[in-house]
């Protein structure tokens, strides 16, 4: 194959990594050019944080990833961190807040973020090009580069990086192309499923919620010894609300989670001080101070017998404290990639250098962002994990 073009570094993939790490490589001073199938820049970009793009997160740690070597990611996020891009966000002067738990959003649109990638890209002299697919990737031995064959023509680069993602939302554009590639130059692949995502019930375990639909509670919310404190969900097909879609990251079929329903006060001294000060009171009235009369009665009506206080032993009342601080429940599955935030699993990373993000045995081929086997949490995480991995790899590519 002749290539029309040549390149220093080509990636595969204009999204939230592979913008960053034609940033960095462009201002090295490579030749970089960066293609994508589909029809627009960074449509994951767009689309997230409900169109304000939650960008970073002022308090990310290691303890905010997932990944089976827990140590990997430790080494690109300490090499370029929320601050660094807080400080380009403040050189673009994009307007931005924290929401809440040091989640920074966009005042106005995630295309805010696209719009300085671009830019960006632009004074680096990094070439971008949607409407691109891969139709085959070689690697020349003797001439040492890769040779991508594309609808826009074949393509010659002395490094490659593969930014194309997870799998999560198919009809924005997600394919497997990044683990096709992993796997045709011997890298290997850990399992991969819908992380960040909403648990489904079964239709008997979705019965008794019909009429909480839409409404939320403050709880904590478990899964083996990981716990969140958020808003859980009632949805039309099971639970949501970042509380679950964080614990969803930890669970795996069968699993049974595990919810507070009053993680801030303790319900045996609660109920014995309810007893006391009013005794004829409703087991279903007193429980309506915890979140919402309707709450109490479905959960009276379906798994705790609402009698007045006074007629519970200390032993009942301790009874139903635990019912209520450690209420489980097995989720008949997730929403899948459909609706999930991310994918978990991917490239396993002892396959590839911390530092570089470059394959340990196929010179100039790098894997960056949520190809990775490197996962997280929700509020600012992934889009941190994408801008430092890309940021790695351009800094060698
Ligand atoms: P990303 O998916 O951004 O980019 C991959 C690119 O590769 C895409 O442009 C795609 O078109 C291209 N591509 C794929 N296959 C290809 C092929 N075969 N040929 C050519 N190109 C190909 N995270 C966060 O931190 N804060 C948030 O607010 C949100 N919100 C959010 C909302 C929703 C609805 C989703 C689905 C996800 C989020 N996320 C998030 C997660 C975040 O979007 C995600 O982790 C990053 O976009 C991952 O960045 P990457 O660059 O790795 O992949």
């Amino acid at each position: 194959m002749t290539a029309s073009q040549q390149v220093d570094v080509l990636i595969i993939g204009a999204g939230a990594a592979g913008l960053m790490c034609a940033i960095s490589a462009g201002q090295r001073g490579r030749k970089v050019l960066v293609v994508d199938h589909a029809n627009k820049v960074g449509k994951k970009i767009l689309m997230s944080g409900g169109g304000r793009c939650n960008f970073t997160n002022m308090y990310a740690e290691p303890d905010n990833f997932l990944c089976e070597n827990p140590h990997f990611f430790k080494s690109a996020l300490a090499r370029y961190t929320q601050w660094d891009f807080i400080e380009l966000v403040g050189k673009h002067q994009v307007p931005y807040h924290e929401k809440k738990l040091g989640q920074l959003f966009c005042d106005n649109k995630a295309s805010d973020i696209v719009d300085m990638l671009l830019s960006e890209c632009d004074q680096a002299g990094a070439q971008v090009r949607t409407h691109c697919s891969i139709e085959s990737v070689a690697y020349d031995t003797g001439k040492t580069c890769y040779l991508v064959k594309t609808t826009l023509g074949d393509i010659a680069a002395e490094s490659l990086v593969v930014a194309t993602g997870g799998l999560s939302i198919p009809t924005m554009g997600a394919t497997g192309l990044g683990y096709e590639l992993a796997e045709q130059f011997g890298l290997r692949l850990l399992p991969r499923t819908a992380g960040l995502v909403p648990f489904t019930l079964s239709k008997e375990q979705l019965a008794p919620f019909a009429s909480l639909v839409g409404s939320s509670a403050d709880v904590r919310i478990s899964c083996g010894e990981q716990s969140f404190r958020e808003n859980i969900l009632f949805t039309h097909r099971g639970l949501s609300g970042p509380a679950v879609l964080q614990i969803s990251s930890y669970w795996q079929p069968g699993k049974d989670i595990s919810i507070d329903w009053s993680p801030d006060r303790n319900l045996m001294d609660f109920f014995q001080q309810a007893r006391e000060e009013r005794p004829k009171a409703e087991l279903k009235t007193v429980l309506a101070n915890l979140h919402t009369k309707n709450w109490a009665n479905v959960f009276c009506e379906h798994w705790l017998n609402s009698q007045p206080m006074n007629s519970y032993s200390d032993k009942q009342l301790q009874a139903l404290a635990d019912q209520l601080h450690g209420w489980t429940i097995l989720p008949a599955g997730t929403e899948g990639y459909r609706t999930a935030e991310v994918t978990l699993g991917g490239v396993n990373t002892d396959d590839l250098s911390s530092k570089t993000l470059e394959a340990k045995n196929q010179p100039g081929l790098y894997f960056v962002g949520e190809v990775v086997d490197v996962t997280g949490w929700l509020g600012g995480f992934n889009f941190q994990w994408a801008w430092a991995s890309g940021h790695a790899a351009g800094s060698f590519a």
